[in-house]
């Protein structure tokens, strides 16, 4: 496909996405996956760094601290993938240690061509290890990395950050087994997940003080009006961060602080707001560590270690296909 097609395919996506979320007659809501565009992956790096946000710092810390471990536990030869790999900062210390025992392929897959290019830069350098970008979706990603297996390596398939907790539970258990179904025996997937915590601990890390979540937050409703030539007044709508304790998860929506319409030409669409009504765009479900393995024995894994940061909890969970 010639790169203007792809473009409009992909703002045509876009548009109707946009509109079968605002038009919904309960809860308005956005897909999370649209945050990532350049900007939105610039904040979201920089979340991150944040002192309230304390995950992604326990996520490296893990994969630092037993980097070496992990990869003495996972069935060799190897090619590594990662689904939404961001930068790919984190998982440098498992490419290296993996890549002294082999030479390396590592397929990071993100939307955000942005990311993969931060990617390649990154860990380009690093001795051993051959970097491919796949700009897909997690799934069609997967499926092209484990096309590019060869012959008798197993598939190894990083997915941190505690991105699982994004999906809601049925559909986390869902997406689980339809990375197992794209796998082999012997394959092993290296998960992460955030833990329980006090609440104010989560709507601090999700509602942060410099206000970068909120902008990250909003910065959808920008894209909005950059791609779809939409007039949402950004002032009008206010980032919210909740914890819901029957799902155990933290919410975010944006609150309109008014009554007000938004029209958006290229989704063919009005939308009323009520003062106080919500659109919905993300939920981040957090877990505890029996609840990851039993989650992913039921998708067709066996938990081969399991590593738990005490500070901010969060774990990290190598499962190996059965
Ligand atoms: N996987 C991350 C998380 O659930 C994603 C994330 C962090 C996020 N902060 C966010 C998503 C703010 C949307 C808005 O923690």
């Amino acid at each position: 496909m010639p790169p203007q097609a792809a473009r409009t395919d992909a703002v045509a996506e876009f548009a109707a996405d946009v509109r079968a979320g605002l038009t919904r007659a309960d809860q308005k809501e956005l897909p999370s996956k649209y945050f990532y565009d350049e900007i939105g992956s610039a904040l979201f790096e920089v979340i991150t760094l944040l002192p309230e946000y304390g995950l992604t710092r326990a996520d490296e810390h893990l994969l630092e601290r037993h980097a070496a471990e992990m990869a003495a536990r996972t069935p060799l030869p190897v090619v590594v993938t990662e689904l939404g790999s961001g930068s790919g900062k984190k998982s440098r210390r498992i490419l290296e240690e993996l890549a002294r025992h082999q030479s390396l392929t590592y397929y990071p897959i993100d939307i955000s061509r942005a990311s993969l290019d931060l990617c390649e830069r990154e860990l380009g350098a690093v001795d051993g290890v051959g970097v491919v970008g796949l700009e897909k979706t997690y799934l069609e990603g997967l499926r092209e990395a484990a096309a590019r297996r060869p012959q008798g390596a197993h598939l190894m398939v990083l997915f941190l950050g505690s991105t699982l907790g994004n999906f809601e539970r049925p559909a986390a258990e869902e997406f689980l087994r339809a990375v197992r179904q794209r796998l082999l025996p012997g394959d092993s997937l290296l998960l992460s997940a955030d833990l329980e915590k006090s609440v104010p601990r989560l709507l601090a890390a999700y509602d942060d003080s410099l206000g970068v979540t909120a902008a990250f937050n909003l910065n959808l409703l920008a894209r909005i009006n950059r791609e779809l030539e939409a007039d949402f007044a950004l002032s009008q709508f206010r980032h919210v961060a909740r914890y819901n304790w029957k799902e155990r998860r933290i919410e975010m929506h944006l609150r309109a602080v008014i009554d007000h319409t938004v029209t958006i030409p290229r989704a063919n669409l009005t939308v009323p707001f009520r003062q106080d009504e919500t659109i919905w765009t993300e939920c981040s479900h957090k877990f505890t560590p029996t609840e990851v393995v039993q989650l992913a024995g039921r998708a067709g894994f066996r938990c081969e270690g399991q590593w738990v940061d005490e500070e901010w909890p969060f774990a990290q969970s190598l499962l190996i296909a059965r």
